[in-house]
């Protein structure tokens, strides 16, 4: 049996990742080294190196077969799979899931709102990596975004390479597979999460220009298309976790085939509705999130914010407290003529951390 499309993504993006502790923070170039079993000194930067690569990532046949077909694919999956998580930790640091890569397995398995969020950050790191990819000419197969719309203002030139939204998307919904009606909920819920993903990255595109001409007279413009910064797009995502809607399934009779279906929440009168297609869907209600679980590490030993986060991050455990010498700039002054100029100091702070 074939693997389902949207997980096959989010299979791709979050378990391909090697769950090292090393893993994090590294840069683009680097990202190769945590390839499991290669060791640390091999993987020659060309070459049939990118077939390798494939082989390394969990990927469905077809999949497969896109990436032997394109060299630097490898390598733009796995940086959209880091952009992935990056942003998911970045997103949840404040909360008791962290979007750690422990109990990552466990949660993809499931429906809950951390489900939805991981589905629809990895589709739109891998749309946002793709489409910068190939305006950065990391792909062969294609270049800048050509926008014919609007080729026809005159007083635009196309100078600066644009981020390439339309292939991007195009090969995602390849890389993916066709849609197929499945009679699964989860299914049909992480497909609808994977789209959210994509749209939240198409809703961020602009078009910017910049002026030529005398002193700001803008008789000359050079637009190009830009992506936001993919903190953008995290922020819309984690709005959209925070305003997750739960589902069931209907078999919508017209149709003949199942549908996710809102029931209405207990003292709202209206009926159910379908979720918007830009709404995450859901299925089951979180564990707490504060014991080690399947699911999650637990929070005991997180740092938190005495008068923000300690109370709903520590779970009612309490918290400890250490201090510690923090070395801030001091004193400075302007120096004749142009630096400033400081001294250093040290302070104690104090650090909180949840109890076990
Ligand atoms: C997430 O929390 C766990 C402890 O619950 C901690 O070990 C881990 O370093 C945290 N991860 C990040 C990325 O903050």
């Amino acid at each position: 049996m074939r693997p389902l499309p949207a997980p096959a993504l989010a299979a791709l993006c979050l378990l391909a990742l090697p769950a090292a502790a090393a893993y994090f923070g590294l840069t683009g170039r680097e990202v190769l080294t945590p390839f499991p079993g290669l060791g640390a000194a091999v993987v020659p930067a060309q070459g049939g190196a990118h077939l390798k690569q494939c082989d390394l990532l969990k990927l469905s046949r077809r999949q497969k077969q896109m990436c032997r077909r394109e060299p630097g694919l490898a390598e733009i999956l796995q940086d959209a799979a880091h952009l992935g998580l990056l942003e998911c930790q970045f997103q949840f640091r404040q909360e008791r899931w962290n979007c750690s890569l422990e109990g990552r397995s466990g949660l993809l398995k499931r429906g809950f709102k951390e489900t939805a969020f991981l589905y629809a950050v990895s589709s739109a790191a891998l749309t946002h990596t793709l489409a910068r990819a190939c305006s950065a000419g990391r792909m062969e197969r294609c270049t800048c975004d050509d926008s014919p719309g609007l080729e026809s203002r005159q007083a635009w030139q196309w100078g600066v390479c644009g981020d390439n939204l339309k292939y991007s998307t195009k090969f995602l919904s390849n890389f993916l597979g066709p849609k197929r009606g499945s009679k699964d909920l989860r299914a049909r819920a992480d497909a609808h999460n994977t789209h959210v993903g994509i749209k939240t990255v198409k809703s961020g595109l602009r078009t910017t220009c910049k002026c030529h001409g005398v002193s700001g007279s803008c008789a000359v413009r050079t637009c190009w298309k830009q992506l936001s910064p993919f903190r953008e797009t995290g922020q819309a995502l984690k709005l959209r976790y925070d305003s997750a809607v739960k589902v069931a399934s209907a078999t919508n009779e017209a149709l003949g085939r199942l549908e996710l279906w809102a029931p209405p929440r207990p003292g709202t009168p209206a009926k159910g509705l379908v979720p918007r297609s830009g709404d995450l869907v859901y299925m089951e209600d979180s564990p707490s999130f504060c014991r080690p679980s399947k699911y999650s590490p637990g929070t005991a030993g997180r740092v938190c914010s005495r008068e923000a986060s300690c109370s709903s991050l520590c779970c009612g455990r309490g918290y400890d407290t250490q201090s510690r010498l923090a070395a801030f700039s001091c004193h400075c002054q302007v120096q004749w003529c142009c630096y400033v100029e400081c001294q250093q100091c040290v302070q104690e702070e104090l650090v909180y951390t949840c109890k076990h």
